[in-house]
């Protein structure tokens, strides 16, 4: 693992706007924020933190306004509240905001900074596209025009910071949004962003309203790693791409071809967690992998604590352990489909004794179905790792079995696990 990057966090308290996020916008902050580098230095581990400031501002009653490059909302609800333009003075205390929370992210000891410039989710990637920058002062108009309050970010930052001290800027390589940023426009930002002492441009993709999906189980895999792939052409610096590369021979496969000198991970993390070290010990058949189904973002967006379709400790890791059961048991299970299989799959590491059974002649339960329709080819790669867990872990299974009480009495277990899924 290079780095961990986790973000967003804002620069400028967004009130209820961002329930549950990161914040870096007080100096109250740092000592938690430390805590968290601290705990990755432990392991050895290099971390960055995405900072952002979204658009909204505090007003002088207290209250919070929704502000922008310009009137524009990107909010698709017909009365949607407009941003009020910010004044250039305004700009100036974005920018320093900037700088004050990038020199508290150095007080926390994190190893980078990166600026979010992307996908809609700040005012740096509001100024930088056409579709919602339509001032016409020196920060609107040409493309160059629009990345200078980026540049003053970075030229900000840097002041605060220090040279050396490493800044990435995380980039839409195209915005896919009506008039926005196309990968030509987002080869002048990574120019001039170069210019202006960026270490590594991390190459995203499009805009979080933009109608076209990129992160769904039907994108192809690797299908935006061009963008980054175009970015390398014109600068100097690592260029890091990535979305839809849950598999580890595709992501060396993509640094080999020098698409992109390192590629970013991020739901595939999710699903699991051990996905770099299995990785390094050639151990990948035992990744469990991540279909790209999104619950996760979702779960995000719903403002819930994260969950994972495919990874129950996802968001519970202090709760849930995995740990040697106190006494052995033996465990009949009935359903071989996901839920039954993991629940195998647990209490066999804890040390039961399964049986598994199923009136099917093939593990996977609904999943056989829902891998079907076109696009859903990922969750078959879900029963495939289930079912290696069930040999690897020495599980008896018993297919083509239709179970009553007399079969289950027959194995005399201590635990009967019920899981033949909703009706
Ligand atoms: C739950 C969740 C939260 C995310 N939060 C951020 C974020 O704060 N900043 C950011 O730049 N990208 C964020 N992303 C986008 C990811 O960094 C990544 O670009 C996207 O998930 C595609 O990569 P993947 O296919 O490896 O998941 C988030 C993604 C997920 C699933
Ligand atoms: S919820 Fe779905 S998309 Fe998100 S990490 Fe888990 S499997 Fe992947």
């Amino acid at each position: 693992m290079g780095l961990i990057v986790i973000g967003l966090a804002t620069a400028i308290s967004p009130g209820p706007f961002f329930p549950g996020g990161i914040g870096i916008y007080k100096d109250d902050f740092i000592p938690g924020l430390r805590q968290f580098t601290e705990l990755m230095h432990k392991y050895g581990v290099k971390t960055a933190i995405q900072i952002s400031a979204l658009g909204v501002l505090p007003r002088k009653d207290g209250n919070l306004e929704l502000v922008g490059p310009s009137d524009i909302t990107v909010d698709r609800h017909p009365n949607a509240p407009r941003p009020r333009p910010l004044t250039a003075e305004e700009i100036k205390m974005v920018v320093e905001a900037y700088s004050t929370a990038a020199s508290r992210a150095k007080d926390a000891e994190f190893d980078a900074v990166e600026l979010n410039a992307l996908a809609g989710t700040g005012l740096i990637s509001h100024f930088l596209s056409a579709h919602t920058n339509k001032r016409t002062d020196g920060y609107g108009g040409s493309i160059e025009n629009r990345t200078r309050f980026l540049l003053e970010c970075i030229e900000s930052v840097k002041q605060r910071v220090g040279n050396e001290y490493p800044l990435l800027c995380r980039v839409s390589g195209a915005d896919f949004m009506e008039g926005g940023n196309t990968l030509d426009d987002t080869k002048i930002v990574g120019s001039l962003i170069e210019r202006a002492g960026i270490h590594a441009i991390n190459v995203s993709t499009g805009w979080h309203e933009s109608p076209v999906p990129f992160i769904q189980m039907s994108v192809p895999r690797a299908n935006w790693v061009y963008l980054a792939e175009g970015i390398k052409e014109v600068v100097n610096i690592p260029v890091i791409g990535g979305t839809r590369i849950p598999d580890p021979y595709l992501a060396e496969q993509i640094l080999a071809e020098g698409k992109s000198d390192l590629v970013y991970i991020a739901r595939a993390l999710i699903a699991d967690p051990e996905w770099p070290k299995k990785a390094k010990e050639g151990r990948t058949d035992g990744i469990r992998p991540c279909t790209a189904c999104c619950t996760c973002f979702d779960s995000v967006i719903e403002q819930r604590s994260i969950t994972c379709a495919v990874n129950p400790r996802a968001g519970k890791e202090t709760e849930y352990h995995i740990r040697p059961a106190s006494k052995p048991r033996r465990v009949c299970i009935i359903g071989g489909g996901p839920a039954g299989m993991e629940a195998a799959r647990v209490a066999a590491l804890r040390g039961h004794h399964i049986t598994l059974f199923d009136n099917k002649s093939r593990l996977g339960g609904q999943l056989l179905t829902a891998i079907l329709p076109p696009y859903k080819e990922e969750l078959a790669n879900l029963v495939k790792y289930l079912s290696t867990q069930m040999e690897r872990l020495g599980i008896k299974v018993k297919l083509e079995q239709q179970v009553d009480a007399v079969t289950v009495e027959k194995e005399k277990p201590d635990v009967v696990i019920i899981a033949t899924g909703a009706s």
